[in-house]
């Protein structure tokens, strides 16, 4: 696979383009801390931002978007559905406020954040209505296992067109990832550098210093080699630029494969989704 810069896009199941490498906004909210971050992100090239009614600072975001200068056409802006919002009536209000505070007439990609055992199909529902009448360019989950997935194909009418994912050395979820790919659905790393955790590893380490470059940079590269979208959070200016810096080499066939290896039963850092299912 051909990776050449920021500017290349994935193809969704729908044939919306987007961007592979994108820049993820959790836990940005402060607004001095987040001027810098979006600066620095733009300015290095990010066209992707993807944020979430969890993380409230749509309106944030969506102001300092809109004070780059650069048209909306520019970005590729995600959010997400939050827990609470779930159900078909609160789902189109959220959206509506979401809209609102990014300030934009269409979102590019809308997911629902986890699964939910009692909204299940009327969260599902408002998506596709939303992506009917194109206030959202594409329509996916986030957090949803295969028999999710499996459940969600008996009553959609629109096949998710992205599942985001914690995905990262540590946690590859690989049955999962093969799942996808079949089913023609885009596989996205949210905390792609697993929090930080993977990046004392010494295999990755061993491989950083071959090239010259950090160890998130070779995770960075390793997402994208193997085929996903990638949404590296940072609010560091440095590593915000650092972690665009990862068009100038390519890791070898046995470099991706010491990485696979890496992946641990007892990886997972965040919630397990049959456990927010069952709650919300
Ligand atoms: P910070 O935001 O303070 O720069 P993930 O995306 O896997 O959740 O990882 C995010 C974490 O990784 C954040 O704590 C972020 O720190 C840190 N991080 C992001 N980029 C780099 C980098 N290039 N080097 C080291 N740590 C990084």
């Amino acid at each position: 696979m051909m990776i050449k810069s920021i500017k290349d896009t994935l193809r969704l199941n729908n044939e919306v383009e987007m961007p592979r490498h994108g820049f993820g906004v959790y836990l940005i909210k402060k607004e001095d801390e987040a001027r810098a971050a979006v600066a620095k992100a733009v300015a290095s090239g990010y066209q992707a931002f993807d944020t979430a009614q969890f993380y409230d600072n749509e309106a944030l975001i969506g102001k300092l978007l809109k004070e780059s200068g650069l048209p909306r056409s520019h970005f590729f802006i995600t959010t997400k559905v939050d827990n609470p919002k779930q159900g078909y009536e609160r789902t189109l209000i959220a959206v509506e406020q979401s809209l609102k505070d990014l300030q934009v007439e269409q979102l590019d990609l809308l997911l629902v954040h986890w699964p939910s055992k009692k909204h299940f199909f009327a969260t599902w529902k408002a998506l596709e209505k939303l992506y009917d009448e194109k206030l959202v360019r594409a329509i996916g989950v986030s957090n949803f296992e295969i028999h999710h997935l499996e459940k969600l194909s008996t009553r959609a009418n629109v096949k998710p067109a992205v599942d985001q994912l914690e995905i990262h050395p540590y946690f590859q979820q690989r049955a999962l990832q093969n799942y996808l790919n079949e089913h023609q659905i885009a596989v996205e790393a949210w905390s792609p550098l697993g929090r930080g955790a993977v990046l004392g590893d010494a295999v990755i380490g061993k491989i950083a210093e071959k090239y010259g470059k950090s160890p998130a940079q070779v995770v960075i590269r390793w997402h994208l080699q193997s085929g996903r979208l990638v949404i590296p959070k940072s609010a560091t200016p440095s590593r915000i630029a650092q972690n665009v810096d990862i068009y100038d080499f390519s890791l070898a066939d046995d470099e991706m494969a010491r990485i696979d290896r890496l992946d641990r039963p007892d990886g997972r850092n965040g919630p397990v989704p049959d456990e927010v299912y069952e709650q919300i």
